[in-house]
Parts: structure tokens; C-alpha cells; sequence
């Protein structure tokens, strides 16, 4: 059996739990949902089970939960994927110390060091909340003034951005991807971008 944990920022325009279920219903494959909340890690309500995380609450309790679970089933994606995704500190380390391509970026607690980065980077860069997801709290900046979050910062060198890519990938192998459109900085569903299927660009398959 699969069960389903909802994804807890779904909104009508953008509902990628209903996306999973129908595609399972397609498909002739049963599931049920699975509300995390009513979960005693000490005593599993499911064991040897799929359990499907289309997204958890960032609350201190449900990644918790989580790994309670994968103690007796197969969690998808796994705690240790949703972890390292999760951080964008942790995301960006693992992307260098592979060599793949990706904006320079400066994760720092001194104001100072934030100034020179925006310094050696045409007066501008991109501030990105570490654990921020569906584009939230986004946004391009020029001098370290303008930051008003308390540290640690994590920015980014801007790039060029008129799109943004989602590849999905099972195991090692690049399976779809969508674009991202939208007239502003952030081309997130949530922030009102336009997403699309594309073939998969041969250089993000690799
Ligand atoms: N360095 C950058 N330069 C220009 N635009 C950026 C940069 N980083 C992010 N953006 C814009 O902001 C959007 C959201 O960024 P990002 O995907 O890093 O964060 P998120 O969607 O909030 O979190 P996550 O993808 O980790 O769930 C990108 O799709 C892109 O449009
Ligand atoms: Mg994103």
C-alpha cells in the first residue's frame, strides 16, 4: 500500500498531491492518505508500507516524525534527500563539491562580507532564506543595508534568469521536467509564474 502525506502548501492553482493521486489512479494503484499529525513515532501506525512525502510542515515536529516512519517503511524522498534539500547551504555545497554548475554564493553572519560580495558582483545579488521554499522571501538587493533579516546570509550572485527548471529525477535518471515562467524575479507557481512539460535539455539530463 502507499500512503500519502499531502503536501502542506497546496493551493488550488497549484496542487501537486492531486497531481500524485491522480496519476496513481491512472495508473490502478491504490493509496491512502496518511496525516502526519496523527502520528505517534513511538508506536508506527504503518510499517513496511511506501510512504509518499509530497511535502512536510517546517515545524520542528514533522521531519521528525519522518524519520520515526522510515524506521519500518520506504519513505519517498527520503529524510536524508529532504534534508539536504531542504538547506539551500547544504543543496549548494553538494552542487560544488560535484563540480556542477551554479551561481557563486556566500553564506556568511558578517554584514561586511555581505557588502563585498555585492561589491564583486556588479552592486547586486540575491538574497535567499536557507530553509525558503515556493520562492518566499526572495529577493534582489544592492547594498547590505537593504537585507533587513537577522544572519546567517545566504546570496547568491544574480544570474541570468528569465525561466526556472524543474528536472525530476527517480534514482540517478532525469525522468521530466517543467519551465517556469513569470514576469518577475521568483518564476515559482506560488509566486503566480506559468510552469509547462519540456523535454529535458540534454546538459541538466546530465
Ligand atoms: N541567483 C539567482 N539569480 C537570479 N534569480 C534567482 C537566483 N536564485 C533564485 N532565483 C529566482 O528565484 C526562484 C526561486 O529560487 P530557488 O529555487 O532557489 O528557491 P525556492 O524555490 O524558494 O526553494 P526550493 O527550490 O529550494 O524549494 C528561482 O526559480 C529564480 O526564478
Ligand atoms: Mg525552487
Amino acid at each position: 500500500m502507499i500512503y500519502i502525506i499531502p503536501k502542506p502548501t497546496d493551493t488550488p492553482g497549484d496542487n501537486s498531491t492531486s497531481m500524485v493521486m491522480d496519476a496513481l489512479t491512472k495508473m490502478g494503484e491504490p493509496y491512502k492518505v496518511l496525516d502526519l499529525s496523527s502520528v505517534d513515532p513511538f508506536n508506527l501506525p504503518v510499517t513496511d508500507a511506501t510512504i509518499w512525502a509530497c511535502g512536510i510542515k517546517q515545524d520542528g515536529v514533522q521531519f521528525e516524525l519522518l524519520q520515526a516512519l522510515e524506521l519500518e517503511n520506504r519513505v519517498i524522498n527520503s529524510t536524508k534527500a529532504i534534508a539536504a534539500c531542504a538547506s539551500k547551504v547544504v543543496t549548494t555545497a553538494r552542487l560544488f563539491n560535484i563540480g556542477a554548475p551554479s551561481p557563486a554564493t556566500c553564506f556568511t553572519n558578517d554584514r561586511k562580507v555581505l557588502q563585498k560580495f555585492v561589491d564583486e558582483h556588479d552592486g547586486r545579488a540575491v538574497y535567499k532564506p536557507v530553509y525558503g521554499f515556493d520562492g518566499n522571501g526572495i529577493y534582489m538587493f544592492h547594498s547590505a543595508d537593504e537585507v533587513k533579516e537577522e544572519p546567517p546570509f545566504y546570496v547568491q550572485e544574480c544570474v541570468k534568469n528569465d525561466r526556472d527548471f524543474r528536472i525530476f529525477v527517480i534514482g540517478n535518471k532525469a525522468v521530466g521536467a517543467i519551465q517556469r515562467v513569470s514576469d518577475h524575479l521568483t518564476h515559482n507557481i506560488h509566486q503566480g509564474g506559468c510552469g509547462t512539460a519540456i523535454e529535458i535539455p540534454k546538459e541538466m539530463a546530465e
